[in-house]
């Protein structure tokens, strides 16, 4: 069948991001408002990315989406949401008396494909990147040009902070409709070079509860995650701003622990209790204290999400040492070498006082393996047209 007219399509690839001060909490669930603002460190894509690959076509007949290379169903209630924003923002953009008419961005249905480069079975947090990414490739593809924070935000709250590199706040708002809850760059990927960020991927068994069900279950029951929201993340956002502005690690590692555990603490204080911690998790924590008070100040720190991984701040001068202690803690039950990916690390010796200080029985295989990165940029177009997720057909490419 010819075509009426050739395939439009955009190839984007977007960032995940971990927050350092969390969000835990919708003061509006359609809109997706938060009820506290948050702030996060995007990761380098080299090592964690979503590539998605958004394309129209006059003969498409319907809207069709795959992810990892299955067809997923397309009536997601968040998917549509983004969808229809996108559109919407695109019909109000339309310049008045244009020539093309209508243009196939008004009319077209869309294909998208989506991939991560990471193992989705890593349990690591995917919706922020994979939306991100959708919303970024959406808005090109039908040349939208405005913020596009309220968009990402209505498929994953969090994903409004994979649109940017860097350090990025997520400002709760103060509005009704949503219009001032907004991501924004507090400072550039380049600005704290020395900052690095280990994931550690924890064998869990469970699936954990999911963060859209949690934290409406906290909101429900937890007296704790409204004292939180009005009166800590004020004074943490503020403080932690300034530890990012002026590179101060032991302000920033120490609030970031901080803030975690007490994410941790509402979401034993809902009822019923979510524990997302495991005793892995539990072992982590201890050893970074151990590792720090080794030390004499705080030169390593962890933070956790809704699931038993963690992901651990350091500076580079400290990195391998406190893979080290990790490899030391918990070794790799096999395939030793897989244990690191990511950032090449040179071997560190561990010091015979700092394993006796640890003085943790080794749990072999406990944590899965460690992924190094650093700090990275926002959300990116891909120039290449051989990176199409989707061929001329409009179907995905067989994967190579
Ligand atoms: C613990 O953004 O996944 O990772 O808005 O319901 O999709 P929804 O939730 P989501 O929540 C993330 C929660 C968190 C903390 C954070 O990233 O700030």
């Amino acid at each position: 069948m010819a075509s009426e007219q050739p395939l439009v399509a955009v190839t984007c690839t977007a960032p995940v991001n971990i927050a350092v001060i969390k969000y835990w909490g919708k003061r509006d669930e359609e809109l997706i408002l938060p009820i506290n603002s948050s702030l996060s460190v995007t990761l380098h894509q080299d090592q964690l990315k979503t590539t998605t690959t958004a394309a129209l076509s006059r003969d498409f007949t319907e809207d069709r989406i795959w992810l990892n290379g299955r067809e997923e169903d397309v009536g997601q209630p968040r998917l549509q949401a983004c969808l229809q924003e996108i559109r919407r923002l695109a019909r109000e953009q339309r310049s008045p008396g244009s020539e093309d008419q209508p243009p196939l961005r008004l009319s077209g249905k869309v294909h998208v494909a989506s991939v991560n480069n990471f193992p989705t079975a890593a349990g690591l947090a995917s919706s922020a990147a994979g939306y991100a990414c959708l919303v970024y490739a959406l808005a090109r593809v039908y040349g939208v040009e405005s913020d596009l924070s309220e968009v990402a935000r209505r498929g994953s709250g969090s994903a409004c902070r994979s649109l940017h590199g860097g350090f990025v706040e997520w400002q709760m708002g103060q509005r009704a409709d949503g219009k001032d809850s907004v991501a924004r760059q507090v400072a550039p990927e380049s600005h704290w070079p020395e900052l690095r960020v280990l994931v550690l991927v924890v064998s869990a068994e469970r699936k954990p509860t999911g963060s859209t069900a949690g934290m409406r279950t906290s909101m429900e029951t937890s007296a704790l995650l409204k004292f939180r929201a009005e009166a800590v993340v004020p004074v943490h956002m503020a403080e932690m701003t300034r530890c990012v502005k002026e590179r101060d690690f032991q302000g920033f590692g120490q609030l970031t622990m901080k803030d975690s555990n007490q994410l941790h603490a509402t979401c034993l204080d809902t009822f019923p209790p979510i524990c997302y911690l495991n005793d892995t998790s539990r072992r982590i924590m201890q050893l970074v204290h151990r590792f720090n008070a080794h030390h004499g100040h705080t030169k390593v720190a962890y933070t956790f999400d809704a699931g038993p991984n963690a992901v651990i701040f350091t500076l580079d001068d400290t990195v391998a040492e406190f893979v080290a202690a990790v490899r030391h803690c918990f070794p790799p039950e096999s395939n030793g070498d897989e244990f690191l990916k990511g950032l090449p690390l040179r071997p560190a010796p561990l010091s015979d006082e700092l394993k006796a200080l640890l003085g943790m029985d080794p749990t072999p295989g406990s944590i899965k393996y460690i992924i190094a990165t650093q700090v990275g940029p926002g959300p990116q177009i891909v120039d290449d047209p051989q990176a199409h997720l989707l061929g001329p057909d409009g179907l995905p490419k067989p994967a190579a």
